[in-house]
Order: structure tokens, then C-alpha cells, then sequence
């Protein structure tokens, strides 16, 4: 039996619709990943939702006349539907605002806090004198006490690279509004992060199979360790279950405390939604694998907070304690970040108003070219410049005159001259040479996907479509007219090739994938796709929401070569990719033109 895999992807913020460069750090390389996973017999449980609580909602709301809570109802369901439409295999998402994520939140701070690994302290804290409310560092500005620089942040300057604290600005200012904070007296919980340092530590040393960066940058943070605070003057949050906090309106957890817990309530959300409510631990405990995807500001939480959360849980950190309702759980196997997809190349910027987003870029060019762009030319292992340009030259030559091309050239011409898949008789050293290129690819495809390298997992699919378009300008088959036995045997090698090919290409083009299943003659579902579903919420009766979910598990697509079936009708296919207008990648879209001044 293979491994169990839990595939955790970060949780976007519920706060306006996500653009490209959000799906190419959390989104497209966690679907690849779960897809080929699946393909390869794992279970896979593949979780996620919509980060909602916290200031950048509140913020927003405010912006658009909202509460919380109906921006939070808005976005989720914007967000959720674009995530759908890339065809992201999530087994559930989810949102941070139900009933099961909030006792989930609150049961395994509770084993924290019986550990002791939470303790109270009080600390000025920065509030908006007009609202009362706090504001966060980041939301503070001012003149860097060190440097001078006068755009420094409450939590660092940019300018000279220091952390600071927002009580050390000269000139402080909200940069909500302008208004000088007020500095106050606060109590906040802290999770104590120095006593995990051993403990982190010593796992942290046996993940040797990270990407160097994620690896150096996290180790290189463990030895200075602080607390940190786990609560925010709010009432937008989960609610503090200890006496005396439980029924302050103004005391909630903060934000990236719940969301990261969000991992394993969704897994729990998900189990009760199957009738088992145990389900979920197959994925958490044992040999279960973990995977973890993100962009690169989100390191942090995902390989030190949420590792020593877990670890306070298990009561394994360096003070010790006892496994809370939870039993003991699997930290993550593995950290897996994206660097940033940026758009200034091209200049575009967000605050020009001129914003790639999903959900037009879906509407016009569909999921497939996204995804396959994110895979090739994604920011895996730096950041990386979106430009049209690119895009259309990797549609056109790659997906349109590469891939499409071989799908539609051979099975045309089998179906012109047989109307079925062709027989093979006697095949030569080229077919052969071809045939065992593209069975010997499972491996090397598959093993640069089981460590997410995207871009040398694609290539090397790539790579046999090549020689495929290469055979076929190699054998002319059009020109065998006179030798029907010789153009058969070439059709068919080409169309196992195709049939292999697809297979290749399953995770990064799933939509495309099962069209070319059809083509092929196949029925039923080859790579399955989530389906939106309208749920009650499973404790507070009268909220429902959409979630995210699918029948994976029936699915045909299996990461093997398999034989294609002779005398299989075929029908005439149409192109697999539309070829773009080069004219795109000089102007950009209507909705989001290539601005040059
Ligand atoms: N909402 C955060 C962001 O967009 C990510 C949260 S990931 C989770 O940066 F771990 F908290 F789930
Ligand atoms: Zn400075």
C-alpha cells in the first residue's frame, strides 16, 4: 500500500477576487502535485478554503460598505468558483467562518494551552483612536528610527531591513486613514516559540528533501525564536476559550493562528461530511505524507508556527505534555513555496488598477493555458515576470503547434484512412526507439513530480511530443498510400505515443486531457473535476455555503502506459488549442492592456 497523502494549500484571503499570482503560488502546483499523486495509487486528501477573519477583511468590508461577514459570504463564493473553473481537485474547500473550523480551533489551542505552551503578557498595543479598534503593525507607518527612511512599517523598515516595533516610529500614522495611533495596554496570549527550538530543531534536520531556500531560510530562524502573540484586540475572530477572555468582544485569536489550524479542521469538516468522522486521521497520523503549498511569504507559518502548534498539540515540544482530542499528528513532510509571479515586465500593477485576475482570464483562454503556463514557466524557484508575450508564445508553439498538433495530425489521418484505431505488423527500430522513449518518460516525469519540479516534470512530457512530431515528419505516413500495412503500423505507433502523451500531460492539462481521452475513441471520466456544492453548515443549521469537492477516486487516468485498443472507432477531432493572435502580446487584453508610458 502506498503512502496516504494529505496535500494542504494555503488558504487565500477572502477579501477580493485572486489574480494570476496568487493561483501560481498555492493553486496550480498543488493540483499538479495531487493529480499525479492520485494517478500514482496514493490516497490523496487534498484541503483548503477561504482565510476570512482579521484586519485585511475588516478593512476591505469597510471599503465596500460591508460587514465582515457578507464580504467574507461575497468573496468566498467569487473565489471558490474561480478555483473550480481552473479545475483545482480540492477533496474539500472550504472557509475559516464555520462552526466545525472555530471548535477545531478552540480544542487544539486548548491542548496548548494544558501544555504550557501559551502564556499571557501585556504589551502596548497601537489602536485607531477613531474606531477603537487595533491596528495592526503592518497597517502602521512612519520615520524608521534607525535609518531615517520616512515609509518604514510598524513591523519592519524596508529601507534598512530592521524589525521594529510600531511604539518606535517617529511620526506614526494609520495607513487606513492618516489618523495618529493611540498606544495602549493590552493583554494578549503568546505562543511560547523558545520552548520549540529543540524540538523544531531536530525535525527541521531531517527535511533534507526541501528546496534549499525554504530549508536555509527556516533553519536559519529557529535559534531566535520569540514568543508571539496569538491574539488581536478584535471582534472579528474566533472566540478565546478560557475564562475571562471567552466573553470579551474585543478579544479574538489572530488570524493566522486559525487559518493554519484550518488544515486539519477542514480534513475534520470533510471526514463528517463522509459519514465517518474518524476518516480524516488516515491522512494526519502513521506513515501519512504532508504536503504544503504557498506562496513564499507564508514560509513562516507553514515551517515553524504550524510545526510547533503541532508539536505543543502532540505535547512533544521541548517542555513536554500530552497529545490534546487530537492524538498525536504528522508535521509536514514537506514545505513546498513558490517564489512570486510578478506583472511589472509588462507593467502592470495593481495600483495603476490594471490586475490580472482569474476569473477574466478564464473567460477567455480557458484553464488549460494557465495551468501549463504556471508549470513551464511559473515562479518555482525565483520570482518570474508574467508577460503576454510569453504567454502567447507558449500557447501557440508549445500546447498549439507541439501538442495539439501531434494529437490532431494522427488521429486525423487514422481516422481518415481506417476510421479506427490502426493495427500494428511488424514494427521498425524507430517505432520502437519511440515507443520505449515515451514508456521510460513515467519514470522521470513521475519522479521529478513526487518532489514538485514542475518545470523539469513538464519539459520532459514535452519532450516526447517532440519526438513524436519528430517520427511522424521521420515516416511521412501520408506518403504510404501503397503500402497501407507500413502507414497502419506508424498510425498506430503515433496514437500509443498520443494515448501515452495524454497520460504525461493528465495533471498539467486535465480539461485538454480528457478531450483528447474522447478523441481517442475512450468513454467515461478520465481526469475528474470538482464540483460546487451548496452545504448546510454542520453546527450553525441556518448558514450554508458552497464548498468545493469530487469524485477523484473514479477516475480513469492512471500514471502507466496504457495499450490503446485496435479497431476503436474514431471520430474526426477538433484543435485541441485555439492559436492566439501574436497581436496579444504587444497589447495585452482589453481588460487588462499593456500600459507603456
Ligand atoms: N491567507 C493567507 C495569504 O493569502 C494564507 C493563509 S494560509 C494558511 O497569504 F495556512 F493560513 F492557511
Ligand atoms: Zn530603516
Amino acid at each position: 500500500m502506498s503512502a496516504s497523502v494529505l496535500t494542504a494549500v494555503a488558504w487565500p484571503y477572502a477579501n477580493g477576487p485572486r489574480h494570476i499570482g496568487h493561483v501560481s503560488g498555492f493553486g496550480v502546483p498543488s493540483d499538479v502535485f495531487s493529480r499525479y499523486m492520485r494517478m500514482s495509487g496514493h490516497r490523496v486528501l487534498m484541503v483548503s478554503g477561504t482565510d476570512e477573519h482579521g484586519t485585511p477583511i475588516q478593512v476591505q468590508a469597510e471599503k465596500e460598505g460591508l460587514t465582515a461577514r457578507e464580504l467574507a459570504d461575497k468573496y468566498n463564493r467569487v473565489i471558490a468558483s474561480d478555483l473550480q473553473g481552473l479545475g483545482l481537485s480540492y477533496d474539500l474547500f472550504t472557509r475559516t467562518t464555520t462552526g466545525n473550523h472555530y471548535q477545531v480551533v478552540q480544542d487544539l489551542f486548548s491542548a496548548l494551552w494544558k501544555n504550557g505552551y501559551v502564556v499571557p503578557k501585556t504589551e502596548m498595543g497601537a489602536i485607531s483612536p477613531s474606531t477603537g479598534r487595533t491596528l495592526p503593525d503592518r497597517y502602521i507607518e512612519g520615520t524608521c528610527p534607525i535609518c531615517g527612511y520616512d515609509g518604514a512599517r510598524g513591523d519592519q523598515c524596508d529601507n534598512c531591513g530592521n524589525q521594529l516595533d510600531p511604539a518606535d516610529l517617529k511620526n506614526p500614522r494609520s495607513r487606513i486613514n492618516g489618523e495618529v495611533p493611540k498606544f495602549v495596554e493590552t493583554e494578549h496570549l503568546f505562543l511560547d516559540l523558545p520552548s520549540f527550538i529543540e524540538s523544531l530543531g531536530s525535525w527541521m534536520s531531517t527535511r533534507t528533501e526541501w528546496r534549499p531556500n525554504v530549508l536555509k531560510f527556516s533553519q536559519n530562524l529557529i535559534s531566535d525564536l520569540r514568543p508571539r502573540a496569538i491574539t488581536r484586540d478584535l471582534d472579528w475572530g474566533v472566540p478565546i476559550p478560557l475564562d475571562g477572555w471567552s466573553d470579551q468582544p474585543m478579544k479574538r485569536f489572530y488570524v493566522w493562528f486559525d487559518a493554519v489550524i484550518g488544515y486539519l479542521s477542514a480534513s475534520v469538516e470533510w471526514a463528517r461530511r463522509t459519514g465517518d468522522d474518524d476518516a480524516w486521521k488516515e491522512f494526519w497520523t502513521g506513515d501519512a505524507q504532508g504536503y504544503y503549498f504557498m506562496g513564499k511569504d507564508n514560509i513562516v507559518f507553514h515551517s515553524l508556527i504550524w510545526p510547533s502548534l503541532l508539536l505543543g498539540q502532540n505535547g512533544a515540544g521541548d517542555k513536554g505534555g500530552e497529545p490534546g482530542r487530537f492524538g498525536t499528528l504528522n508535521l509536514p513532510t514537506e514545505v513546498v513555496s513558490s517564489e512570486y509571479l510578478t506583472m511589472s515586465g509588462s507593467k502592470f500593477s495593481t495600483s495603476r488598477g490594471t490586475v490580472i485576475y482569474v476569473g477574466d482570464f478564464l473567460k477567455e483562454f480557458g484553464p488549460d493555458a494557465l495551468r501549463y503556463f504556471i508549470s513551464v514557466a511559473g515562479p518555482e524557484n525565483q520570482d518570474t515576470d508574467f508577460t503576454w508575450e510569453e504567454f502567447v508564445r507558449r500557447t501557440n508553439f508549445e500546447l498549439a503547434n507541439e501538442w495539439g498538433n501531434l494529437v490532431n495530425r494522427s488521429i486525423s489521418m487514422a481516422h481518415k484512412n481506417v476510421g479506427a484505431i490502426p493495427k500494428a505488423t511488424a514494427l521498425t527500430d524507430a517505432d520502437h526507439e519511440l515507443l520505449r522513449q515515451s514508456r521510460a518518460a513515467f519514470d522521470t516525469v513521475g519522479a521529478h513530480l513526487r518532489r514538485s519540479r514542475f518545470k523539469q516534470a513538464s519539459g520532459e512530457a514535452m519532450r516526447v511530443i517532440s519526438a513524436a512530431n519528430k517520427y511522424l515528419s521521420d515516416q511521412e505516413p501520408w506518403k504510404l498510400k501503397d503500402d497501407p500495412e507500413r502507414r497502419d503500423s506508424v498510425l498506430h505507433t503515433a496514437l500509443q505515443v498520443v494515448q501515452d502523451a495524454n497520460t504525461l500531460m493528465t495533471p498539467f492539462l486535465p480539461h485538454s486531457a480528457q478531450k483528447v481521452h474522447e478523441a481517442l475513441g475512450g468513454t467515461g471520466v478520465w481526469a475528474a473535476q470538482p464540483s460546487m456544492d451548496e452545504v448546510t453548515d454542520l453546527d450553525v443549521p441556518d448558514r450554508s455555503y458552497p464548498v468545493l469537492t469530487g469524485d477523484y477516486a473514479g477516475e480513469q487516468a492512471r500514471w502507466e502506459s496504457s495499450p490503446i485498443e485496435v479497431g476503436r472507432p474514431l471520430q474526426k477531432p477538433s484543435p485541441l488549442f485555439a492559436k492566439l493572435d501574436p497581436k496579444l502580446g504587444e497589447t495585452g487584453p482589453e481588460w487588462a492592456p499593456i500600459v507603456t508610458d
